[in-house]
């Protein structure tokens, strides 16, 4: 079969095309025919190496969409032939196909489109876990989504949108502020383009700042969502697009030490949805409420790119690119 593998970790050019054997179902295990592939931030950050260290040679990807083709013992035999979405699991993602513990196997209910499921399952079920389970956003909450355009950005705009949350929208481009507005913002600004960003914040919300803020970029962006805060509010950190962040003094939680505009009582944490997904029960709960979300069209797939799994490289460039508005899948 084909797949794409990494044995140096380095840029796009290190996701080399190979054929390897076809995997066979080991015991609770299922063989996946991928159709549709995920392309994820993270897929690129363990490509570099960097600042989630894997071991190499790594078939990459963490989810896709397809065709159980093959159970093994242990596993439930009438999942052959089944369509599913499988995420949550490291390796042997980017092949055309994969064997993979059944407990990261999602059925899915006949009709829905198999390209549609892999743009939503990783990014939608993180949305998902950031505004439903981690907290739970409502009406009369202020949401700062900083990169509010990417795959789970955007999403995390829509759900907390749908929820009834005022939404502020950061992005890096202009053209991205208007693209998340379409998503449900009430406002949106590009970082370059204002000359503060955390002034636009405050003056979006009558000097008070947010209740949560949504922060993925690590380095580059920690300072100014802090900043962002309202009193009592809370900064979700949930990657580090930009690279980790650097040390940090507790102190100035309180609001009454260290620099800063004085909103304080303010709480710091890290999500990681596979934390808050961590059974079978929790994933599929998860693909059933976000596929509910976009059948009741409150969550759009944004599907940005599709590139046969042989360009994985070219798709990985273009993410890295800041350009793309979603999600990029790859064709197996
Ligand atoms: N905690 C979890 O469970 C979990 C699950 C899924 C994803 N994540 C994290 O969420 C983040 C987004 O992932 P994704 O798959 O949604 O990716 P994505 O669609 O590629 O979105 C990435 C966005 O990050 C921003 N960005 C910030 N620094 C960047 C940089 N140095 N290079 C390129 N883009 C940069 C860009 O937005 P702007 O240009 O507008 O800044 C871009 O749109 C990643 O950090 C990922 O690890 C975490």
């Amino acid at each position: 079969m084909l797949a794409v593998e990494v044995s140096r970790h380095g840029g796009p050019e290190e996701l080399v095309v190979v054929e390897r054997p076809e995997p066979a179902a080991a015991v609770g295990q299922v063989v996946v025919r991928n159709r549709w592939i995920g392309v994820n931030y993270v897929d690129l950050q363990h490509r570099a190496g960097q600042p989630y260290p894997v071991g190499l040679p790594l078939i990459p990807g963490t989810e896709a969409a397809g065709t159980v083709v093959a159970a093994g013992a242990g596993a439930d035999p009438g999942l052959a032939g089944a369509p599913v979405v499988h995420f949550g699991h490291l390796g042997g993602v980017y092949a055309e196909l994969t064997a993979v513990p059944a407990e990261f196997v999602v059925p899915l209910a006949a009709g829905v489109a198999l390209d549609a499921a892999a743009a939503v399952t990783m990014n939608g079920t993180t949305a998902y876990v950031l505004t439903s389970l981690a907290s739970r956003i409502g009406p009369g909450d202020v949401v700062v989504v900083q990169a509010a355009t990417g795959a789970t950005g955007g999403a995390v705009v829509q759900l907390a949108a749908a929820a009834g949350a005022e939404v502020i929208a950061i992005t890096s481009s202009a053209g991205k502020a208007q693209a998340a507005a379409g998503l449900g913002a009430r406002h949106s600004f590009a970082r370059a383009e204002v000359p503060d960003p955390v002034a636009a914040v405050l003056s979006v919300t009558g000097g008070r700042g947010a209740d949560v803020v949504y922060d993925a970029g690590g380095r580059d962006t920690f300072e100014m969502s802090l900043d962002m805060l309202a009193t009592r509010g809370t900064l979700v950190l949930y990657g580090q697009s930009g690279g980790p962040v650097d040390p940090f003094d507790p102190g100035r939680l309180s609001g009454i030490t260290g620099a800063g505009r004085g909103a304080g009582s303010l709480t710091l944490r890290w999500v990681a949805a596979g934390h808050y997904l961590a059974s079978q029960q929790d994933r599929a709960a998860a693909v059933a409420a976000v596929l509910g979300q976009v059948a009741a069209g409150r969550l759009s797939p944004r599907i940005a790119g599709r590139f046969p799994l042989s360009r994985a490289s070219e798709a990985h460039a273009v993410l890295a690119g800041r350009k793309v508005l979603g999600k990029i899948l790859l064709q197996a």
